[in-house]
């Protein structure tokens, strides 16, 4: 069944489901799950003792006979084919995505047939093409189910409108939308850069603090989805969704005292002209795909971009996930030397 619940670090596991149980807000009748180097553990409603991505999603009851512990067990394939089944996968709303290796590329109707079965509440499943292009697409071929790409998808108590197809959206960000809409103080403007969907944006709004939020992607699919969230909740900070290039609208840009720019593989050329636009004592939330070989080179890189560390500190870096098998995607937050 689904329920509201929290994603923690595995490590922080088992002291979030103490502080949980001694405030009555674990849900005891569901079974704790550990997913993707993270513990889930289902919650009731209210405030929470515990950090982490407040995420809804589906919980085998206590005393429950478990169908299927893996999608896997559900495949019917020889043994050295199935030795390739991937292992992950993701859910955003009621629709699955898959990367299916080259060599099971014929087994995708029924990996994708499995996944259905698997995934309580699952509509559609996906082969996952990767995301391309300047809008970071995801190119998708659908296996198995039905309907199309467009879902509402829950993280952090809000309801996301998503087209998987049209714009950039990855689940695997709950804990960092969470993280980034915390640090924002009372009465700041916040520029929400390469917005997408708006899933930072709309955590930001969800909290209130900020005085203003500003959302800026070229992609009008995806601010019209921005737009679309954002008239389903209503948020008491007005939020500008701005379709433009991020270059050009940081141009004629006012002062800002937070800004998010998660764009990974290209972002770099834009840390100029967004730190020009930072208080001092503001933060930027930069995100990058950065090979694990050059972790200390790199961080010096970004700095030099953001405007060198007279300026600057280097506040946090650390890891998001893993993006291959040598590079991870990295959060790196800086600030403005000086008061706000
Ligand atoms: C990786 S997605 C991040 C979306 C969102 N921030 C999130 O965390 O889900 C990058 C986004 O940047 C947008 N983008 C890429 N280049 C851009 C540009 N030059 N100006 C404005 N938006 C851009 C794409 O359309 C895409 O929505």
């Amino acid at each position: 069944m689904r329920s509201r619940a929290i994603r923690v670090a595995r490590s922080e596991g088992e002291t979030a489901r103490r502080a949980l149980l001694d405030a009555g807000k674990l849900r005891t009748d569901l079974r704790i799950r550990v997913d993707d180097g993270e513990v889930v553990l289902p919650v009731g409603e209210g405030s929470l003792p515990v950090a982490g991505a407040v995420v809804e999603e589906e919980f085998i009851r206590q005393g429950e006979p478990e169908a299927a512990r893996r999608y896997q067990d559900l495949v019917s394939l020889p043994p050295d084919r199935r030795a390739l089944l991937p292992r992950a996968f993701d859910v955003i709303g009621d629709i699955v995505l898959v990367r299916i290796p080259d060599e099971l590329e014929s087994d995708g109707p029924a990996i994708g047939d499995a996944l259905l079965r698997f995934v309580p509440g699952a509509r559609l499943v996906g082969a996952d093409g990767g995301v391309h292009g300047t809008d970071r697409r995801r190119s998708l071929r659908a296996l198995a189910g039905k309907g199309g790409w467009r879902t509402h998808h829950r993280e952090n108590g809000i309801e996301i409108e998503v087209d998987v197809e049209q714009a950039y959206f990855s689940p695997r960000l709950a804990r960092e939308h969470a993280r980034v809409a915390e640090a924002v103080r009372p009465g700041e403007t916040v520029y929400d850069l390469c917005c997408g969907v708006g899933p930072f944006s709309l955590a930001i709004a969800r909290d209130a603090r900020a005085r203003r939020i500003v959302a800026v992607d070229h992609n009008a699919a995806a601010t019209d989805l921005l737009r679309a969230s954002l008239a389903r909740m209503a948020p008491s900070v007005p939020v500008d969704v701005v379709e433009d290039d991020v270059e050009r609208f940081l141009k004629s840009a006012g002062p800002a005292d937070r800004a998010i720019l998660n764009l990974p593989l290209q972002g770099i050329k834009y840390l100029p002209s967004v730190s020009r636009v930072v208080r001092p004592g503001g933060s930027i939330h930069y995100y990058e795909v950065t090979e694990r070989a050059e972790l200390d080179a790199r961080a010096m890189t970004i700095m030099d971009r953001v405007g060198g560390p007279r300026e600057w500190v280097i506040r946090d870096h650390r890891e998001v996930h893993a993006y291959s098998p040598s590079s991870d995607l990295r959060s790196y937050t800086f600030e403005r030397r000086g008061d706000a």
